[in-house]
């Protein structure tokens, strides 16, 4: 094997771009979440019974908050595929979270339509107003700060996703605001989607 001679290995973002999945505490489903991955994978012929991989990720994440190295191991077994498949999909999808996450989990998009419309404002003020920076959780464990590429709504940009709720067009006094209603109204801030093009 051969290495560039000057490029950095010991320090390079390589090493660092990449979070480990915490281990956590021993995992199994649930007696009723194993009988809903099971009639998920009766959906499937029983060669593709790998096909309900992510329906059991989902289930994992709502299980347990996100999606420890143990229970990987436990989601390799019962689908039938390697723990290394699994860590593959966890850690390609960023609607999965492999380290523990707050209550709430702002996403922000940073890729090019977003980036252009002032993405970066926006996590900036999110950062300030929670008081931490992409990548970490708030002290309390109420609100995680991301930023993650393409969320899909590319013409909508710039896009956060908190949980599973698309909030579109944001301005940055629409994210200071976003914080305010999630903090005074909690999940009830969250209740439909914002499209705001539709608002205009
Ligand atoms: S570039 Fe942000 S949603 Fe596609």
């Amino acid at each position: 094997m051969t290495f560039h001679p000057k490029m950095p290995y010991d320090t390079g973002l390589h090493q660092s771009a990449r979070q480990l999945p915490e281990a956590g505490e021993p995992f199994a489903f649930t007696p009723e979440n194993l009988a809903r991955l099971e009639d998920i994978a009766r959906r499937y012929p029983p060669e593709r019974r790998r096909s309900a991989l992510l329906p059991a990720l989902y289930l994992v994440q709502r299980q347990q908050g996100y999606v420890s190295a143990r229970a990987m191991a436990h989601v390799a077994e019962v689908v039938g595929v390697t723990p290394a498949e699994v860590e593959d999909v966890v850690s390609y999808y960023t609607m999965f979270y492999a380290q523990r996450v707050g209550t709430y989990v702002l996403q922000v998009c940073r890729t090019l339509s977003c980036a252009l419309n002032g993405a970066e404002r926006i996590t900036d003020v999110l950062s300030r107003k929670l008081g931490i920076k992409p990548g970490e959780t708030d002290p309390t464990g109420t609100f995680t700060l991301m930023e993650v590429e393409c969320l899909g709504a590319c013409d909508r940009a710039p896009v956060v996703v908190v949980n599973d709720q698309w909030h579109e067009c944001l301005k940055p006094e629409d994210a200071e605001r976003l914080v305010d209603d999630l903090r005074t109204k909690g999940l009830d801030a969250l209740s439909g989607c914002h499209l705001c093009v539709e608002k205009r």
